[in-house]
């Protein structure tokens, strides 16, 4: 499973690009606003740390406004990945900009039925949300069995990228589930790299360590 970073934070993107675990980046207007810099700015920054899809969102509505805005991100750096609502302008837009050799990540997915639309419309990642709908008491996870299973069916290329991960136990099922990628926080990240008998042992055998005759 491949493993983004999710965050706009460059701090946080070069601490675990530095580790040698991040594939790529995802972001979205809500981290970008976190972060209090220009858009632009800020991606190319992310692209000059990551060798890896980068993905930008266009916030047009209209399918004739997102194709042109698509392709000027596009043009920022070859590793940009656009990410368009799943909606039938987001799709449009897909269709259209595809064909040009413009890779898409379809975002704000909350059904199977979306999902079989977006990859027919030819998105290079479907990004179906997990958190946001356990947030509203239904399975994310099931979701994305659902996708990995429908996919599986009929040979789609789309890779599912299961995003709004909350937890390590979101990212642990993804990867049991068979998900292409998982786009992870940095605090997730954090944790899904601790683990409380790893220090308990390390300090142990440096401990031990300072007993053996030098
Ligand atoms: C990533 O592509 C999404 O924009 C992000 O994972 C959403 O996460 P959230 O639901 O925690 O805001």
């Amino acid at each position: 499973m491949k493993i983004f970073i999710d965050t706009a934070d460059v701090a946080a993107i070069r601490e675990y690009a530095n580790i040698g675990i991040v594939d790529g980046v995802t972001t979205n207007p809500s981290l970008i606003a976190k972060v209090g810099r220009k858009f632009e700015e800020v991606v190319r920054e992310i692209c000059d740390i990551v060798d890896g899809p980068i993905s930008a969102e266009a916030i047009s509505v209209g399918a004739e406004d997102m194709i042109p805005e698509a392709k000027k991100l596009a043009a920022i750096h070859e590793n940009i990945v656009v990410k368009v609502p799943l909606t039938a302008e987001g799709l449009k837009t897909v269709k259209a900009v595809s064909q040009e050799g413009i890779k898409t990540n379809v975002t704000l997915c909350f059904s199977a039925t979306q999902a079989l639309l977006a990859a027919k419309a030819g998105a290079t990642y479907i990004s179906p949300f997990v958190g946001r709908l356990d947030d509203i008491a239904q399975e994310g996870m099931t979701l994305i069995q659902d996708i990995v299973d429908i996919y599986g069916n009929y040979g789609f290329a789309t890779e599912v990228l299961v995003a709004s991960i909350r937890n390590p136990l979101h990212f642990l099922e993804a990867a049991r589930m068979g998900a292409d990628v998982s786009t992870v926080p940095p605090s997730v990240l954090g944790q899904l790299l601790k683990h409380p008998l790893t220090d308990i042992g390390i300090e142990k055998f440096l401990a031990d360590w300072e007993t053996v005759p030098k």
